[in-house]
Order: C-alpha cells, then sequence, then structure tokens
C-alpha cells in the first residue's frame, strides 16, 4: 500500500537580501559567497510569522483538495512562532482543518524527513484492517523557518547561509500508487557541537551556570563532512531498502545547505549534478523547508514525470540525516 505526495506547496518572503546586502553588515563580499555556497540571494521575513508563511504554503498544497479530509498537520520547525499553541495547532486553526491532528516535530535540518516518515507511518498504520489506530487518509506536512531570528548577523561565515520560507506537501493513501517507496533515518551523536542553538528562554535565579548563547553557531567544514558522509550512507541504504540501484534514480532532491555539498555528494555518488535539483541560490538554506520547496520547485518546472523515483535527502543538526525514495 502506498503513500504518495498530491500536493506541493511553497511561500518565499516578499524582503530578498542579496549577498551585496549582507556585505554591507558583514565583512564579505558577492564572489566569496557565491564561490564558496552558490548562494546569490535570500528571503528575509519582515512582517511574515512563521504561522503566516506555513499556511500560505499549505494553502497552494491543498488547492482544491478538501480541506475536511486532512487527518493530520505535522509542522517541522525549529523556529516556531511561539512554544504554545504549537505551529502546526494554529495552522489548523487558520485553514479551518476540523479534523485534523496537528503537532510539530523539530529535527533540525532534516525536519521534514522526519515528518513525513511520521505521516506516513501514522496513515498505515491506520489503513491497517482492524487497526486500533484512528484513520488518517490524508496529512498535511509543512517545513517553516524563520532562521533569520536565530542567525547571528555579526558573523560572516554563517549569516550568509540561511534564509526565511515554508515548503508544504499533502501525502495522501492511495493502494494504487507505489508513493514512498523506502526511508532511511539516522542520528549520529554531534560530541562536538559542530551545529547548535541556544533557546530562548528565560534566566533562572536558580541556576548555576551562565546562561549560553542563543544564536546558530556552526563549524562549517565539520559541518560540511559529515553532511557529504551521512547523504552518500542514508541514501545507499534507503535505495536498498527499496531494492534499487542509483542509476535508478532520476531527480535527487537533497536538503539545500551549500552547492558544494551537493556537488561533493552527486560526485561520491557517481551521478551528474543536472539529476540535483538545485534551489539554493535564490532562497540559500531554509532548513526543514528547503527540501519541499525544492520538490516543489522540481515539480514546478516540469522537470517531474509520472513514474519518476526521486531521492530526498536531508541532514543537520544533532545531527540527524535521512534518506526517502518516492516514485513519482
Ligand atoms: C560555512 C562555509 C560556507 C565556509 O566555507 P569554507 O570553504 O569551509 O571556508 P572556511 O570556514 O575554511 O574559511 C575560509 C576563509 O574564509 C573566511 N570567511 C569565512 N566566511 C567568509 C565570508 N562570508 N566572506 C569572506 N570570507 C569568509 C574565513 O575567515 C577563512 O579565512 P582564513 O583562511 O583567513 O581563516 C562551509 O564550510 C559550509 O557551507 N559548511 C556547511 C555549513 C552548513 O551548511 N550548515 C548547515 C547544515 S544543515
Amino acid at each position: 500500500m502506498g503513500v504518495g505526495i498530491i500536493g506541493l506547496g511553497k511561500y518565499l518572503p516578499k524582503k530578498v537580501v542579496t549577498n551585496d546586502d549582507i556585505s554591507h553588515l558583514v565583512d564579505t563580499d558577492r564572489t566569496w559567497i557565491i564561490e564558496r555556497t552558490g548562494i546569490e540571494q535570500r528571503h528575509i521575513a519582515t512582517t511574515e510569522t512563521g504561522t503566516d508563511m506555513a499556511c500560505r504554503a499549505a494553502e497552494e498544497a491543498l488547492g482544491d483538495i478538501d480541506r475536511n479530509s486532512i487527518g493530520l498537520v505535522l509542522v517541522a520547525t525549529v523556529t516556531p512562532d511561539d512554544m504554545v499553541p504549537v505551529t502546526s495547532a494554529q495552522v489548523k486553526r487558520r485553514l479551518g482543518l476540523e479534523h485534523a491532528v496537528a503537532f510539530d516535530v523539530n529535527a533540525a535540518c532534516s525536519g521534514f524527513m522526519y515528518g513525513m516518515w511520521t505521516a506516513e507511518a501514522i496513515i498505515k498504520n491506520g489503513m491497517v484492517p482492524g487497526a486500533a489506530t484512528m484513520e488518517v487518509k490524508r496529512a498535511l506536512v509543512i517545513g517553516v523557518e524563520r532562521l533569520s531570528r536565530i542567525t547571528n548577523w555579526e558573523e560572516r561565515s554563517s549569516c550568509i547561509l540561511f534564509g526565511d520560507g515554508a515548503g508544504a506537501a499533502v501525502l495522501e493513501y492511495s493502494p494504487e500508487e507505489p508513493g514512498i517507496l523506502s526511508t532511511y533515518l539516522k542520528n549520529y551523536d554531534d560530541h562536538k557541537g559542530v551545529l547548535t542553538c541556544g533557546k530562548g528562554y528565560k534566566a533562572i535565579p536558580f541556576w548555576e551556570d551562565k546562561e549560553a548563547y542563543q544564536h546558530l553557531s556552526l563549524r562549517g567544514k565539520a559541518v560540511f563532512k559529515f553532511a557529504v558522509n551521512s547523504i552518500e550512507e542514508v541514501t545507499l541504504a534507503a535505495l536498498e531498502k527499496a531494492g534499487l540501484s542509483l542509476n535508478d534514480i532520476d531527480w535527487f532532491v537533497p536538503h539545500q545547505a551549500n552547492l558544494r555539498i551537493m556537488d561533493a555528494a552527486a560526485r561520491r555518488l557517481n551521478q551528474p549534478l543536472e539529476k540535483f535539483q538545485i534551489s539554493i541560490n535564490k532562497s540559500a538554506n531554509v532548513s526543514s523547508a528547503s527540501i519541499p520547496m525544492a520538490l516543489y520547485d522540481l515539480q514546478k518546472t516540469g522537470k517531474i514525470r509520472k513514474g519518476d523515483k526521486v531521492a530526498v535527502m536531508g541532514f543537520g543538526g544533532g545531527l540527524c540525516a535521512a534518506a526517502a525514495i518516492i516514485q513519482w
């Protein structure tokens, strides 16, 4: 029995921040950023909240789909507007998804992949004859980020990398369609703290240590190496689970963190970069939102055809990584 993607949506904030704009904030230049990352610009939310962006992407993904048929809303984010209510609950209320159960998931830049895996499992579980759990036929999975709120705008090696935005997908139980063929997730322990972000809690008068930094902090080279290694590992594992080989894959849609990471992954997997969806140039790294946004771009540009096999690959803080093979 299959669970496939039947709708995709994307929202980018109106404000575009170019590399030149960033060079007015920190000691950098346009050429360095393009050559080292592939990023030409990013969108930054100046009036839109995370919930606004999530709702806009979700509305596009839903299109004419009956909103009463959505049984689950799952939002992946590391930058929720509020701790409570969670973003998924706010999306559910605003879009009038009367019959949906809503909760958020945080698996850093792999969040959308972990969300898709969870939604697929919940859908399939409810479809087993006599299942004790409730039936969910359709799920809305959203990745949304306002990374601009956790970016250290004074640190040139990281502030160039990130942007804001949202991507959404509607998953449906469709017994006749292959849909998601396999998923493989792996968590690696971040012993050295190469990718971290503090929290925004208030200082506690009884806590004995000093409060730590609040910004996103990364050790670029270490994260770069982890990304390339983990993409290879989880992609090969997901392919093996699906009984497929690399050459069976028509499109690779990796998390958009750095064009050089994608280039290195393509070489590791011995695949042409032309088979990789590249969206980083226009929207930078949008963490949980990167993958649904890139899937949207792949579909919108008309590259993907029915029956194509797509490998979707995520990696990020935690450290966590995931790959899924989807037949369109
Ligand atoms: C961050 C990243 C772009 C840095 O690229 P790099 O090639 O590794 O560059 P380095 O960190 O080695 O820095 C090289 C030099 O450029 C300088 N530099 C760093 N950022 C710069 C900038 N924005 N502009 C100009 N120079 C910069 C460094 O200070 C260093 O100078 P030095 O040699 O005088 O010390 C790259 O490591 C990366 O993308 N890593 C992955 C990060 C990521 O994606 N994280 C999220 C994953 S989900």
